[in-house]
């Protein structure tokens, strides 16, 4: 009982204790587990990460030997499952297929479905991280209409995924260490970040005590909006459609500040930090040199970063303390190694996934969890007597 609170978009409501990523927005600082992301960027690797987010500690050899073996032997999916993408339409979008395909997990791994017993989880758990990249494969070539390969487990997490998406089947494949290592780095930025959308979203979907698989696909249906992780192909798409008229960057930033419907610097502000996004700064650093080694489009490099000097100086953006975020560097990246653009934001997926994990495990521990169930501030009709269809005008 008591006052209801109207908070639009929980700019102010806390919805759980956490300890597993720490944000200072004004500060720009962000630290899974307390490690700073700059760190982790440098020395860490995916896997790691994930073994840190979920479990709490950096694993010594042995644990991470032993995880790193775990999701190894659980790459493959179900034929049945892998079946499911010979019926999705050939140009269907990469991120319903996936989150259709890890909502159907729930139903080929009924063994692991329990929220309640540690050991089902953490097999839920080993077969989300470990089938995810095989998925976000098969949604990638099924799009591209290019044959399946099948994952090969004596490669580790992130190459087998480049040979999953870029391979030949039955050939071995000959990972560039250079992409790998980038790819690698660039899902340690993207690994969590503490209660955004798509994470709210895990943890609301699974307070009502639904499954890991089903509480994972919800994640990844929040994800896909050009608000959150969708922004990394909007960026660019709207990078690419500025190149392509003849407005140039100073008149697409006039239509951003005049609040065009719809038109916004993809890639710009974020709800906490108000300060450069950490995870931009790393990007930032790197992304000319990846694009050089990779081949990549330089004039769209270009032509972002005059769109970020132009807006770093401009008030309409001081004011409202819109820096780059993660985003606005990572197509380009992510293009220059050959992905499409509509897989970017299964990219993210990849890499928020053991966020969503570690957090989704976060929540059905803590005895402080109660269904997600927020309030409302009614506006609609007062109490009206039911009229009979011919008195209705
Ligand atoms: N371009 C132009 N104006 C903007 C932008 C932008 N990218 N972002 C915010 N604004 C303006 C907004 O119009 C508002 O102006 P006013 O005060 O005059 O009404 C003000 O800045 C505050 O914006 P808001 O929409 O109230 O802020 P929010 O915290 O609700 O939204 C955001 C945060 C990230 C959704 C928003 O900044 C945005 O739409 N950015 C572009 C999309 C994007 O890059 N998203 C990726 C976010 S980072 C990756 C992830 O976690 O998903």
């Amino acid at each position: 009982t008591g006052k209801v609170t109207y908070d639009p978009g929980f700019a102010n409501t806390a919805n759980a204790s956490s300890a597993v990523t720490y944000i200072d927005g004004d500060e720009g600082i962000l630290r899974y587990r307390g490690y700073p992301i700059e760190q982790l960027a440098e020395k860490s690797t995916f896997v790691e990460v994930s073994y840190l987010l979920i479990y709490g500690e950096l694993p010594t050899q042995t644990q991470l030997d032993e995880f790193d073996a775990r999701l190894r032997r659980h790459t493959i999916v179900h034929e049945d499952l892998r079946r499911f993408f010979q019926a999705f339409p050939l140009d269907a979008h990469p991120m319903p297929m996936v989150s259709a395909a890890i909502n159907a997990m729930s139903t080929f791994y009924q063994d692991s479905l329990s929220v309640f017993d540690e050991e089902q989880i953490d097999l839920s758990t080993a077969r989300l991280l470990a089938k995810m990249p095989t998925i976000a494969a098969l949604a990638h070539r099924k799009n591209q209409g290019l044959p399946v390969v099948h994952p090969d487990n004596s490669l580790g997490l992130v190459e087998n995924f480049l040979r999953v998406n870029f391979g030949f089947p039955s050939e071995p494949y000959e990972v560039d260490p250079l992409k790998a290592k980038a790819l690698d780095q660039l899902f340690i930025l993207h690994a969590d970040h503490e209660q955004n959308c798509s994470t709210s979203t895990v943890r609301l979907v699974g307070s009502s005590q639904a499954n890991l698989y089903q509480s994972i696909a919800a994640g990844i249906n929040a994800l896909s909006g050009p608000l959150h992780g969708g922004a990394n192909s909007a960026v660019l798409e709207m990078l690419e459609g500025i190149k392509d008229s003849d407005d140039g960057a100073k008149k697409y930033m006039e239509r951003v500040k005049n609040k065009e419907k719809g038109v916004r610097l993809m890639g710009f502000g974020h709800r906490v930090y108000k300060n450069y996004d950490p995870r931009a700064a790393i990007i930032k650093g790197t992304t000319h040199d990846l694009l050089e080694k990779f081949g990549g489009d330089d004039e769209l490099l270009d032509l972002a970063l005059s769109l970020e000097e132009i807006a770093l100086a401009d008030d309409y953006f001081v004011e409202r303390r819109l820096y780059p975020n993660v985003d606005f560097y990572t197509g380009l990246i992510y293009k220059a190694m050959g992905f499409p653009t509509n897989m970017f934001t299964v990219l993210f997926a990849v890499g928020r996934l053991p966020g969503w994990i570690a957090q989704w495990r976060e929540m059905i521990d803590d005895p402080e969890t109660k269904i997600g169930r927020p309030r409302q501030i009614y506006t609609g009709a007062t109490e009206r007597g039911y009229v009979p269809m011919d008195e209705r005008s």
